[in-house]
């Protein structure tokens, strides 16, 4: 496996790779877990050639956000994306992606302001501006994205159609602990007590899908059944739970097409988000 510090060298692999093989791309902030696995897996099943990105990307963080705690472990890294099977992995310093005269960006109206954008200004300039620029570095055919970030999903999938982007989105599942939480980075911010806590945000998730299966389509009922879950925990508090369209991300008052529905909820200082897709 490659390890790629700068875009020319990964450009150099990628010239020689293309002619002959589909290339998958999953790009990732580090701190790898079976989620990351998950999309590095799919991507080595799907193409001849996987690149790993492993950047955690300041321009997608508010200055009040955590940035710098943001948790990091290259050897880790380094060995699942080796055992997974990934070709190469493209780790470079902010210089590389941000040099000083750097002053270009891509921004979206619409759908990045719903959900977390109304909290988050300028997260998805941030996302989309990397990932544009991930996406002009590596030339893969396909790249690879969870599910968990709905609305990064909806995003990507949206710039790539705007923009005309020669490249397929894959959504990969939402991959989840033993009691329901879904994975993620920033889990490992969260105390013992808070650990605990947090498995309010996936067991109002699995009410809010479980609703919407046995039919009730009124997102005003289903908002308050998951609202009253989180609410018996005393160190939840809730950003937003939502009920929206899943192209558009714009609010529904009844669930009669694709919807998404969507949380946001602090446990402690930890911002926590999940969702539930019904096609
Ligand atoms: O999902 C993430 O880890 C990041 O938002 C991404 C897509 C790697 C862009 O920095």
């Amino acid at each position: 496996m490659i390890i790629a510090n700068t875009i020319q060298e990964v450009r150099a692999h990628v010239y020689g790779w293309k002619k002959y093989h589909t290339i998958g791309f999953v790009p990732t902030m580090g701190y790898l877990h079976e989620g990351h696995l998950s999309l590095i897996e799919r991507s080595v099943a799907e193409n001849a050639k996987t690149i790993v990105s492993i950047f955690v990307n300041p321009m997608q963080f508010s200055p009040t956000e955590d940035l710098d705690k943001y948790p990091r472990d290259l050897e880790s890294d380094k060995a699942m994306c080796r055992k997974a099977g990934a070709n190469l992995i493209f780790y470079p310093q902010v210089e590389e992606i941000y040099p000083k005269d750097f002053y270009s960006y891509v921004d979206m109206e619409g759908l990045t302001k719903e959900l977390c954008g109304k909290t988050r200004a300028n997260h998805f300039r941030g996302v989309c501006t990397v990932v544009n620029k991930l996406f002009n570095i590596v030339a893969a055919d396909r790249a690879y994205f969870g599910q968990k970030d709905a609305q990064q999903l909806a995003v990507i999938k949206k710039m790539v159609r705007d923009l005309n982007m020669d490249i397929e989105i894959i959504g990969c599942p939402i991959i989840r602990e033993v009691d329901g939480l879904a994975k993620s980075s920033r889990n490992s911010y969260l105390s013992l007590e808070e650990r605990k806590a947090a498995q309010v945000v996936s067991q109002a998730i699995f009410k809010g899908e479980e609703l919407v299966k046995s039919g009730e389509i009124s997102a005003k009922n289903i908002i308050e059944s998951m609202t009253k879950i989180v609410q018996t925990e005393p160190l939840a508090k809730i950003d937003y739970i939502e009920i929206v369209d899943l192209d558009t991300l714009e609010k529904i008052q009844e669930v009669t097409k694709p919807t998404l529905g969507a949380v946001a909820i602090y446990i402690g200082k930890t911002r926590l988000i999940d969702n539930f897709a019904v096609y």
